[in-house]
């Protein structure tokens, strides 16, 4: 199969920067890979393993000749940039929020939906980090039985806002007077239960995203999930403690089978997994896999992954591997 020419949009940020390294590792068959960011960033030099690379400019003409994007920008910019790259002719995979509940967009865990990817029309979006970790670590027990409900506190890094994030806690960590810039509280030596900003309801926007990101990833339009996402002075690797209810009773051994056979998720029980494990991971760990005592069909378990990674890049990179897989690269407007 021929191989492919590569845009990353956003090469020097958080994701952009894992993405790269994550084309690299899984072999991405690349013929080219073209690192694009703002301005500011031009000329900078990039470190590709071999060889090195330097930064352009996002523009249309350098997106001549690109085959597929994956895109690590915000949502005001990917939202400008989707109908150019569409037009180019190029796949968009992107990891902004900009199309995830568009109706004429997949959203995909290429391990739970890839099959969606086929009724692209130039772009599918990568779900947020929150939600990739809640649907893979879920992925056993989907296998066996619907969940009915759902109640999530998510514990998430601050590399989740991006190389800012990082750098605020830094900054705090080594002088904690340090005004908060990113986020709404100082959040070295705290944990902050605010992502994204409050609705009417008191719902953050983060909060909402597993709800109806989920429904879209599950084809579950009545799935219903109460979560509370916390920001908690982690670099890296998001934690998440889910509550579920089946519809039908299953047994944690028949849990703990199912998942051997799922792919990129791994049971820790001795005696669980921790983000700090997890870091510079591909794999969903999952563990502290319990029965509820007040609800007959209620069960608790705990789970991590390098958001930056499977919550990011390597989904995103996957998603690639797969339309490429099909010959659905190209299919822009
Ligand atoms: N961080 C996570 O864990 C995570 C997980 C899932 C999804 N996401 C999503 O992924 C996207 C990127 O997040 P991030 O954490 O990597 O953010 P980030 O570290 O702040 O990186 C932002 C990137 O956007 C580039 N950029 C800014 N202005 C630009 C312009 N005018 N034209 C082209 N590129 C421009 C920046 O380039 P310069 O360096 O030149 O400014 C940088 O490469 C966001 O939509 C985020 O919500 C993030």
């Amino acid at each position: 199969m021929e191989k492919v020419n590569v845009a990353v949009l956003g090469a020097t940020g958080a994701v952009g920067r894992t993405m790269i390294r994550v084309l690299q590792e899984r072999h991405f068959p690349m013929r080219s890979l073209k690192l694009l960011a703002s301005p500011h960033s031009v000329g900078k030099v990039i470190d590709l393993g071999s060889k090195s690379g330097v930064v352009e400019e996002f523009s249309v003409a350098a997106l001549k000749d690109v085959d597929l994007v994956f895109g690590a920008v915000d949502n005001d910019l990917a939202t400008e940039y989707a109908p150019l790259i569409r037009r180019s002719g190029a796949l968009f995979v992107d990891n902004s929020s900009a199309f995830r509940l568009d109706p004429d967009v997949p959203l995909v865990i290429p391990e739970i939906n890839a099959r969606d990817i086929r009724w692209h029309h130039g772009i599918v979006a990568n779900p947020n980090c929150a939600t990739i970790l809640a649907m893979m670590a879920l992925s056993p027990i989907l296998k066996l039985t619907p969940i009915t409900r759902m109640i999530v506190s998510t514990y998430q890094a601050v590399s989740g806002a991006g190389m800012k994030g990082m750098d605020e806690l830094e900054r705090q960590i080594r002088d904690p007077s340090a005004a908060p810039e990113v986020f709404p509280f100082p959040i070295a030596f705290n944990v902050i239960p605010q992502i994204g900003e409050f609705d009417e309801a008191g719902i953050s926007s983060e909060e909402w995203k597993m709800q109806n990101e989920g429904r879209r990833i599950l084809h579950e339009a009545s799935l219903q999930v109460c979560c509370t996402c916390v920001r908690v002075p982690v670099y890296r690797c998001h934690s998440e403690s889910i509550y579920v209810e089946t519809h039908d009773a299953v047994s944690l051994q028949t849990i703990r089978q199912a998942a051997e056979d799922c792919s990129g998720i791994i049971l820790n029980e001795a005696p669980y997994p921790t983000p700090k494990e997890c870091t510079d991971s591909d794999i969903v760990m999952i563990g502290r896999l319990r029965r509820d005592g007040a609800c007959e069909n209620g069960l608790h378990l705990w789970c991590c992954c390098d958001q930056l990674r499977k919550g990011a890049a390597t989904n995103a990179v996957q998603i690639g591997e797969w339309a490429w897989q099909n010959g659905l690269l190209k299919k822009g407007v």
